[in-house]
């Protein structure tokens, strides 16, 4: 293949508006002119919102499909809930898990307030504990400093609720210490307001502790805003043709006990979980990297030592599989894209979350998606493994690549499954053609 080479120095590419940046990727990276008309198309769900949201030298948007996961029930109350993901099973997953959990009354769930974590990191102090006493017996001060800077999150019932201080006293550059401001920020992820607090804040805990501010930022280990959810997948009803209730019950037990036993099967076990919150976060438009952060860290550090699973599975005395799911979950509805994203608005609307109390409500709507995320993959896992269902996926997207459609594709299904073919897309082309 010709290798093509490019400078990637290019000036004023950022003054540039999206058009002009588009006609210039299509000359340096040879783009057709269908390639060029899909980056325009794609950037028309942004425009058509009046106020777009770009990033720095856009180009285009990328797109994933946004799919509705049914039968949520939470807290006795229905939802639909919005996914936004490019992997084929994950919504499938959610729906079939949840459809089990409804059959004894859904999932529950709890959260702590949203508190979230602002750090300021102080150096260059000789006698670090002593500092740190100083800056508890400012406590009211520094609060009442940080308040300044969001009446309106005051109002709201939010603001900086209290301060930690800790010593770190042996980094690789010598003792530090760091203030810890604990701010609720009610129905906003909140990094804006607490970024903005620990700044206003820094001054005067140089002046308290005679040291140096250097980083001022929020902590994505949020674990002082954690949700949970619980539910109860009946026995019964997890049986199959091939496999009895009691079976798939102990088998997603041994699969629960493999992930705390091994870090190497935690983390996948983990990310099936996050399949689910992520895709809901996306289709609200949160910030899902500060959630993968507080997730795994969370993960990691609940119990000193070791990385554990975010969800437990027992059995109950009845026989029944019992899952629970805990996490920080930094999720907002005030702020950020959030507020502008025309999908992530229809999404909230869908899930029908208003403010105040929409922003934890969404938390735990994302909680319940993750176990019930978890428990799909591991009754898969634990019984006719994740491939079968995968490539059924599959094999439905490489026939509506080919341009099958709607019967078309059921019946591409099925001769697959009756020949018992591999999927490929050799295969199911020659299925389609004979079908054409
Ligand atoms: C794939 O995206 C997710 C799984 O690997 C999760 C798991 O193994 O538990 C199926």
């Amino acid at each position: 293949m010709n290798k093509r080479k490019i400078n990637s120095r290019i000036t004023g590419f950022f003054k540039k508006n999206v058009e002009e940046r588009q006609k210039l990727m299509k000359e340096l990276c040879n783009l057709s002119s269908d390639e060029l008309q899909c980056l325009k198309d794609s950037t028309s769900i942004l425009d058509k919102a009046g106020h777009g949201h770009y990033i720095e030298n856009t180009i285009g948007v990328m797109q994933i499909p946004l799919g509705i996961a049914t039968n949520f029930t939470i807290n006795k109350k229905d939802y639909l809930i919005p996914m936004a993901v490019e992997e084929a099973s994950v919504v499938a997953a959610a729906t079939n898990s949840a459809k089990v959990a409804r059959e004894s009354g859904g999932f529950f769930t709890s959260n702590t307030a949203p508190i979230m974590i602002g750090q300021i990191q102080l150096t260059d102090i000789p006698d670090p504990f002593n500092a740190r006493n100083k800056l508890l017996e400012k406590e009211k001060e520094i609060i009442e400093i940080a308040n300044l800077q969001d009446p309106i999150l005051l109002k709201f019932g939010g603001g900086c609720k209290g301060i930690m201080v800790k010593v770190l006293p042996d980094t690789p550059q010598g003792a530090m210490v760091i203030l810890e401001l604990l701010v609720d920020v009610r129905d906003a992820m909140g990094a804006n307001a607490v970024n903005t607090m620990n700044e206003s804040v820094s001054i005067l805990a140089q002046e308290i502790t005679g040291g140096k501010a250097l980083l001022r930022i929020i902590s994505n280990l949020a674990d002082k805003r954690i949700v949970r959810a619980r539910a109860i997948f009946k026995k019964d009803d997890l049986a199959t043709k091939e496999f009895r209730g009691e079976e798939v019950v102990d088998g997603i037990l041994k699969a629960y006990a493999f992930a705390e036993a091994d870090p190497y099967r935690c983390a996948t076990h983990n990310k099936g979980i996050m399949n689910g919150i992520d895709a809901v976060a996306l289709a609200t438009a949160q910030d899902w990297r500060a959630i993968e952060a507080g997730a795994h860290t969370y993960a990691a550090t609940k119990i000193p030592e070791k990385y554990s699973s975010l969800t437990t599975w027992e059995k109950n005395n009845t026989g029944d599989l019992v899952g629970t799911i805990e996490l920080p979950l930094a999720v907002g509805l005030v702020g950020g894209v959030a507020r502008i994203h025309p999908i992530a608005q229809i999404s909230f609307k869908i899930l029908n979350l208003s403010i105040p109390g929409g922003a934890l409500e969404l938390a735990e709507i994302m909680a319940a998606v993750g176990l019930a995320q978890n428990f799909g993959a591991l009754r898969a896992l634990a019984t006719v493994g994740i491939q079968t269902g995968h490539m059924k996926l599959h094999a439905r997207n490489l026939a509506a690549s080919l341009g099958a459609k709607g019967e078309m594709i059921e019946k591409i299904l099925s001769l697959v499954e009756e020949r018992n073919l591999k999927v490929t897309f050799d295969n199911i082309k020659e299925i389609y053609e004979e079908l054409k």
